[in-house]
């Protein structure tokens, strides 16, 4: 397919066939079960835990995606669909399907295309891409490769507010049009899978780019003291050699590192400032001073918290639960939905993530009100399996299966899709 050229689920499915019979297979499987599945022969233990895994039991994980199926849809027949048009407007900006990426850090325990693939794959299918806070690549130079296609910067408060301006200033400079803080996640969730292994990306200097890259983290590193490293580590071979991993993954010349110890310090400095456990609604003026852009809360699931930030002036909400990352047992974000549609009565965009698996949940989730959806591992393991182009056929996966639903269920657009053609058995 050419650079961003006119899509077609037909096309896309026609294509697919007719390669099949010349014995060319589907470069990433189509089924969601087995994208996971090849994602996790191809990557390390470490990465895929770190992906794949959730909170707990991971009880929030399964019902993100098994609650889809509390709801059925009810076609509607004799409806001509033979032109359809799935683009919606957000935010001012076109976009070609009511799908966005998630945020997601540390993309390159996925694939060395990490954060620029994806952006290449958001550009050239016309999706939105939300940057992570903590992404492996600087968003200057992720911005660089997507032209003028719809971006937006996910923040996680820091600490410093000092950072957070800084972080926020930088996003509105590369283009960025909105910011999202991600509320869920003012502590790391409680992850098995990677307790378990005892990997935590962020201390070999994995998935910190935005900071190394931030002329205030630097020089707040400058700033800090040396202290007093609380929890003192046995030195052996693994610690030289998870220490040589670390000086390599920092920016700058591994033996530059080596001598500086600036990546330690970096690291050292990340733990401590990265999140603000202490935030609350009173912390939110501070960012509508600092920036212009729409700000959207992102992890609301209470539609009492849903109305607070319709009263406080908030641009739009994402219901999610961080795939299930954070609070094992919470509420699906599908259960979530109608009553935070509910309690925000048409007033600002609502949007939604986690479990989100194919076009049917598109069209459930917006049918209950969702304006788009957001997707996190899917394109995830399609970056594993394929980089740059492993993203671009996931996303447009995604976007035939919806186009094909919403036609099929008898929509010619997003917006004749609605909630009464949904119902809950
Ligand atoms: C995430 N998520 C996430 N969210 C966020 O706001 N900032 C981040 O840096 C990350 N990082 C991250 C890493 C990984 C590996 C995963 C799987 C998820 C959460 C993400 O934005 C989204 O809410 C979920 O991934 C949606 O659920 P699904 O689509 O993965 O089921």
């Amino acid at each position: 397919m050419t650079k961003k050229s006119p899509y077609s689920a037909l096309d896309h499915q026609r294509q697919t066939y007719i390669d099949g019979m010349s014995g060319k297979l589907p470069l990433v499987p189509f089924d969601i079960q087995q994208l996971a599945k090849k994602a996790k022969e191809k990557i390390s233990p470490e990465a895929f835990a770190y992906v794949a895994g959730g909170a707990g039991l991971e009880d929030t994980v399964r019902n993100n995606r098994s609650d889809f199926g509390k709801w059925k849809i009810i076609p509607r027949m004799l409806r001509d669909v033979s032109v359809r048009d799935t683009s919606i407007e957000l935010f001012g900006k076109k976009i070609s399907s009511p799908l966005l990426l998630s945020p997601v850090g540390v993309l390159d325990l996925a694939h060395k295309e990490a954060d620029i693939g994806v952006a290449k794959a958001a550009d050239e299918t016309n999706i939105s891409m939300i940057f992570s806070n903590q992404a492996s690549a600087p968003m200057e130079a992720t911005s660089k490769v997507m032209g003028n296609s719809s971006r937006w910067f996910q923040l996680y408060w820091s600490k410093s507010n000092d950072l957070v301006a800084s972080l926020v200033q930088r996003a509105e400079a590369c283009g960025c049009s909105a910011i999202v803080i991600t509320l869920d996640a003012t502590m790391l969730g409680w992850r098995i899978q990677d307790l378990d292994l005892a990997y935590l990306p962020f201390l070999r200097a994995k998935g910190i780019a935005q900071y190394t890259s931030d002329p205030v983290f630097q020089r707040l590193i400058d700033e800090e003291e040396e202290e007093k490293n609380q929890n003192p580590v046995k030195i052996n071979f693994d610690t030289i050699s998870n220490l040589i991993e670390l000086m390599r993954n920092y920016p700058g010349g591994f033996w530059q590192n080596l001598r500086s110890k600036r990546p330690l310090k970096a690291v050292r400095k990340f733990i401590n400032i990265y999140s603000r456990p202490s935030l609350t609604w009173e912390d939110l003026p501070f960012l509508r001073a600092h920036t212009k852009l729409p700000v959207i809360l992102k992890g609301i699931l209470h539609p009492e918290d849903a109305k607070k930030a319709v009263d406080v002036g908030i641009d739009g909400i994402i219901v999610s639960n961080h795939g299930g990352r954070q609070v094992d047992g919470s509420i699906s974000t599908i259960e979530a939905l109608p009553d935070i549609i509910k309690a925000v009565n048409g007033s600002i965009p609502v949007l939604m993530d986690g479990g989100v698996s194919g076009g049917a949940d598109m069209f459930k989730a917006i049918a209950l009100g969702a304006k788009a959806v957001c997707i996190g591992r899917p394109f995830v393991y399609g970056l594993a399996l394929a980089g740059k182009q492993g993203v671009i056929e996931v996303i447009n996966n995604f976007k035939a299966d919806f186009e094909l639903t919403m036609g099929l269920a008898g929509c010619r657009s997003v917006s004749e899709i609605s909630k009464e053609m949904l119902v809950k058995r």
